[in-house]
């Protein structure tokens, strides 16, 4: 008989950002096998229309589900925010998303000043208008565009001198606008705190959602049965990639025993 819970977690991104989010989940539920999906050839999503972002999160989903996955998580923020209602709709298996962490910003603020720093396609979508107004009003949020930041993540730039300069013409202004909470919401970007920090000191916190998408996945997983309690087994955790693996390989480097890297054409 067929045991679901051995099922995979299933996990995608428009790229390799997600990971970050992979190994918060690696990290709560070590006895889950997990399959990624890197959709590379088609980052970045952020400057893509809603209808395009929604299609690929469909493909996306539907080589998931052909690979025997058990739960699906949008480990991006621009296709939780633009397309997971739709994959809800459409899919019967539960769906974790993420979204821009503001409403924990709004309760740690002490100026009264948030930044964000997220993609085009999160900060116009309706999701995130719907939870900015259900902020407290008086907070002023900050919202910047992170172009370009993708990309070089992508092109396995992280430390680069184009990437310093990027983040300093991003961050600056939230500094001079005097934020004291930045949030993070797209998946790549907890890669780049320790550059951040080294921008903002030790006066601005940094929030991002990566631990609270692992709790989310575990807390659903136990509530639809669904969690693999099979310690004996050995864990297999599948990245299929559909574009050069340099930079996966280089953000999954310190994971390279645990995980198996596949090119496909997806
Ligand atoms: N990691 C994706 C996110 O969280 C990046 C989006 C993109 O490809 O532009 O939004």
């Amino acid at each position: 008989m067929l045991n679901v819970n051995k099922f995979s977690i299933g996990i995608f991104d428009s790229g390799v950002g997600g990971t970050s989010i992979w190994k918060e989940i690696n990290t709560l539920l070590p006895l889950e096998n997990t399959i990624y999906l890197s959709d590379s050839k088609n980052a970045p999503y952020g400057d893509k229309s809603k209808q395009s972002i929604i299609n690929l999160a469909i493909k996306n989903t539907e080589y998931l589900l052909k690979k025997n996955c058990k739960i699906i998580v949008v480990a991006c923020n621009t296709a939780t925010t633009n397309a997971i209602k739709i994959l809800r709709e459409n899919y019967d298996i539960p769906f974790i998303g993420i979204e821009p962490a503001i409403k924990p910003a709004a309760l740690k603020t002490k100026t009264n000043i948030i930044g964000i720093l997220a993609t085009e396609g999160t900060l116009n979508s309706e999701l995130f208008e719907k939870t900015s107004s259900s902020i407290n009003q008086k907070i002023l949020r900050k919202e910047i565009i992170g172009k370009g930041l993708v990309e070089l993540i992508e092109a396995g730039k992280l430390y680069s001198e184009e990437m310093t300069n990027l983040l300093s013409y991003y961050i600056k202004p939230l500094i001079k606008a005097e934020v004291d909470c930045l949030v993070l919401g797209c998946t790549h970007y907890p890669y780049l705190i320790p550059q951040i920090r080294k921008l903002v000191g030790d006066k601005i916190q940094i929030i991002d959602s990566g631990e609270a998408v692992a709790r989310q996945t575990k807390a659903i997983l136990e509530k639809n049965l669904l969690t693999n309690n099979h310690n004996k087994e050995k864990k297999s955790h599948q990245f299929y990639i559909n574009n050069d693996k340099k930079a996966l390989e280089l953000l999954l480097s310190n994971n390279a025993e645990k995980v198996k890297i596949l090119n496909d054409n997806f």
